[in-house]
């Protein structure tokens, strides 16, 4: 088993290299499964989630060449199968937009249910009614996603709920459906975008990609033959932004979009910090205790719940109390018991939680509960008096690259350990 120890605390201070996002690279790499040919994609996160998308591709027929770390071409001219690999699909939550390529492909596909991280309720009844809308027919039996189509018709699909997964996962069907296809209370975030461009690119007509409505005139074939960079991640950088005020320390974040970061920069200043925004970097720092603040998440371009956790640290250190209503997630809260063991005081009540600000943290053993509450201990240890050794980082390592060479560039002291 590995931990991190993380030795504090620490004022976070110099320049960190965002790389590409996380959600969008996940999302990138099934829509390849479109694509009668050959593309290259770049500035891919090296992370154990795109691992496992390049093996379920690789068990589909793709056949991928690493030109670097970053950076992967991936011929899909022969898919060779359409049931992909049970026990790969249920460990991440992204393996379910192999549904949509695979249905727009081949007109077929068996999948195991998704994982990822527990966040409470995650159905996937809107992606459903987006296939099943196109002219599919979808059935579950035990644990097991079979969808199949004779050709996907393009039609209108009203979403009953933003959701990031459903609008990606219906525009993928869509993009070699016959007809147009408008999906209608879109989800908006940066990810979207990026497929969306990603697709275009290759020769797909999609407009409208980050507005609530999104329109794809189906097209014949896509084409390969091009080279794309993932758009760089507004949830690591948006960490790092976090990390720079809970430290009091002073960050300078290189290949970020800042516009993406607007919901976040705001809230900063509201607690005291100071953003600088240079387009393509962003400086963040802070000399004081940051003061209360009230948080509450929405989908893009509201304050992101991915983020929610890292502002928790922020806000626990705070002068004052704060809340924070978690909106998207029935469960994203169990990182709060972590953080008290730390000397917060949260209190946590279904969708709400409250923040008693401290002046300080203290180390502890602490268990990183899903990817975002396992960012959040690692600032949390670099503020706290002490040491703290996070566990399960599994979680940590299906989305931030590198994550603790990241943190020691910038001064923390952090070891990853083999027990
Ligand atoms: C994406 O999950 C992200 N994951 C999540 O990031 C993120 O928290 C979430 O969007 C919200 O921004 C990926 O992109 C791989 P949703 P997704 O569908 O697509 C409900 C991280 O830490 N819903 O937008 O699964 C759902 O229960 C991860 O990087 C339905 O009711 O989220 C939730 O309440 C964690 N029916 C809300 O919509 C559906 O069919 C938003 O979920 C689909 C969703």
């Amino acid at each position: 088993m590995e931990k991190l120890v993380v030795t504090g605390p620490t004022q976070l201070k110099g320049e960190v290299v965002i790389s590409g996002a996380k959600n969008a690279a996940v999302a990138l790499l099934p829509a390849t499964l479109l694509i009668d040919g050959v593309c290259t994609i770049e500035n891919l996160p090296n992370i154990s989630d795109i691992q496992i998308s390049c093996k379920i591709l690789e068990e589909l027929g793709a056949k991928i060449t690493w030109n670097s770390q970053h950076s992967i071409t991936i011929d899909t001219t022969n898919i060779v199968t359409t049931k992909a690999p049970l026990d790969l699909t249920s460990k991440f939550r992204a393996s379910y937009y192999v549904i949509g390529a695979m249905l727009g492909r081949m007109g077929e596909i068996e999948v195991g249910m998704p994982g990822g991280c527990k966040l409470g309720a995650r159905p996937i009844d809107q992606h459903i009614k987006g296939f099943e809308r196109l002219g599919a027919t979808v059935s579950l039996e035990k644990g097991t996603i079979y969808a199949k189509a004779k050709k996907l018709k393009g039609t209108s699909i009203y979403m009953d709920i933003v959701s990031v997964g459903a609008t990606i996962n219906v525009m993928l069907a869509a993009v070699l459906a016959k007809g147009t296809t408008i999906i209608d209370n879109a989800a908006k975030e940066p990810h979207i975008v990026d497929v969306a461009n990603f697709l275009n690119t290759m020769g797909a007509d999609i407009r409208g990609a980050g507005t609530d409505v999104i329109k794809i005139n189906g097209v014949e074939k896509l084409h390969g033959g091009a080279t794309y960079s993932v758009v760089p991640d507004q949830i690591e950088a948006g960490t790092f932004m976090l990390a720079a005020v809970a430290t009091r320390g002073d960050l300078l974040l290189k290949n970020c979009i800042t516009k993406h970061l607007e919901s976040i920069t705001a809230k900063i200043i509201e607690v005291g910090g100071n953003v600088e925004d240079n387009g393509d970097s962003i400086r963040v720092w802070c000399n004081k205790r940051p003061s209360k603040a009230n948080i509450k998440t929405l989908p893009y371009p509201g304050f992101p719940t991915d983020l929610q956790p890292q502002m928790g640290v922020v806000l626990s250190l705070a002068n004052g109390t704060s809340t924070i209503n978690e909106s998207i997630w029935d469960s994203r809260f169990q990182y709060t018991d972590e953080l008290n063991k730390m000397g917060a005081k949260i209190t946590a009540q279904g969708k709400n939680a409250f923040f008693e600000g401290v002046k300080k943290l203290h180390g502890a053993p602490v268990y990183s509960t899903d990817l975002r509450a396992g960012a959040a201990l690692v600032v949390a240890g670099t503020t706290a008096e002490g040491v703290t050794e996070i566990y399960n980082l599994q979680h940590i390592d299906r989305g931030y690259e590198n994550i603790e060479e990241k943190f020691r560039k910038i001064g923390a002291k952090i070891e990853r350990v083999k027990e």
